[in-house]
């Protein structure tokens, strides 16, 4: 007979995890709806995961010889932290996706990199009133606020507001509805682009009426959205006809899994370029110090797209600024960086870039 073992929950006997040093292996594999499944990972070497509730992981995988990387929310919560959840949706022309929901299974390892991102209420001293909004995929940081919350019995006001094409889109109903039933400070509303036959509750498009209707107090809440773009836009429009205090507004700022860029993530993929006039354009150098080479990079490309001009491989995802999957030491110099969230202001007060979006205004070296 197998002898159970159970592991040292003492996790400061436990080592961290930290990125593609130790691979991850997949332990469950669970269809969350039709086209929609969460796959949970855990760490080869029992590592445990610091993250912060709504940030992202970047996974490195080798799909039919190709290498490709895809940005991924983590749905579950860090005060669950031996273990990762990834929730995506089965799109037609997501090869990452596509693959992890017909080829991988429980046993099979992955790379990752390392987490990040700055979409997260840890990171915000929220007021004591939090509406979630999410639409479609967009709720997975919205899973992973809510868990972890709950889990640490935090004393906010939570109400969870998802929008889903139809009744069967819903992601993680029961769970919602598990918290509604036993939680004081939880509610969850659910509202369908399109009222199927078994949908009782509101249907079509996110309106001020349904809004007042559902969450009466929300301009006196903080407010976190994540959703496809025109959902968000919308959401912020009738916040904004409302004069919402849009300071107390977080928005995770791009639809990770339909990213364009992350779509034609092909390694020497021509990234966007940087404005600055013709006559003030200067080159500089770009020190990698582990392997001293040096590399020309203009002050109008981003460091990123240089080292890639010189076939050198380096890790990176969104090219937008957003992911942090291209953070890097910058050991001297100085850069003009068009970051878009993904570099947390303690990582830069640290000294990192991103290479994807920072532009040298001198010499530089970096720690790569
Ligand atoms: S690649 Fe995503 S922030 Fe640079």
């Amino acid at each position: 007979m197998n002898e159970l073992v159970f592991p040292n929950i003492n996790i400061e006997n436990l080592t961290k995890w930290e990125g593609d040093f130790s691979p991850l292996e997949c332990i469950e594999i669970k269809d969350e709806t039709h086209n929609v499944k969460s796959f949970t990972f855990k760490s080869k070497l029992d590592a445990w995961f610091q993250f912060l509730p709504g940030q992202h992981t970047t996974l490195f995988l080798n799909i039919n010889g190709s290498e490709v990387m895809r940005t991924y929310t983590i749905a579950s919560s860090p005060t669950r932290p031996n273990t990762i959840t990834i929730t995506n949706k089965r799109m037609n022309d997501g090869v990452v996706t596509n693959w992890m929901h017909e080829s991988l299974k429980v046993g099979d390892c992955i790379d990752a990199l390392d987490i990040g991102g700055s979409f997260s209420v840890a990171l915000d001293k929220p007021r004591t009133k939090i509406l979630l909004m999410s639409g479609g995929s967009g709720i997975t940081p919205m899973l992973s606020m809510a868990r972890y919350c709950i889990d640490l019995s935090l004393n906010v006001d939570l109400i969870f507001l998802h929008h889903a094409q139809s009744s069967k889109d819903l992601i993680a109903k029961d769970e919602l509805e598990y918290y509604q039933l036993h939680k004081s400070n939880f509610q969850r509303h659910f509202i369908c682009d399109v009222a199927d036959s078994d949908w009782q509750g509101l249907s079509g498009f996110l309106n001020h009426e349904m809004l007042i209707e559902l969450v009466p107090d929300f301009v006196d809440r903080e407010i976190y959205c994540c959703g496809p773009e025109p959902y968000m836009i919308n959401a912020k429009k009738i916040l904004e006809s409302n004069d919402f205090d849009m300071s107390s507004y977080h928005q995770e700022s791009f639809d990770i899994e339909s990213s364009t860029a992350q779509k034609n993530m092909a390694i020497n993929h021509e990234l966007p370029k940087h404005e600055v006039p013709p006559e003030e354009i200067n080159e500089y150098n770009v020190t990698l110090s582990k392997s001293g080479k040096v590399i020309p990079c203009g002050s109008n490309t981003s460091i990123l797209v240089s080292i890639q001009k010189q076939g050198i491989t380096v890790p990176f995802a969104c090219a937008q600024g957003l992911c942090g999957t291209c953070r890097t030491k910058m050991l001297q110099g100085t850069v003009e960086m068009d970051a878009q969230g993904g570099l947390l202001k303690s990582h830069e007060k640290e000294g990192y870039i991103l290479t994807c979006c920072s532009y040298p205004t001198t010499d530089v070296i970096l720690e790569l």
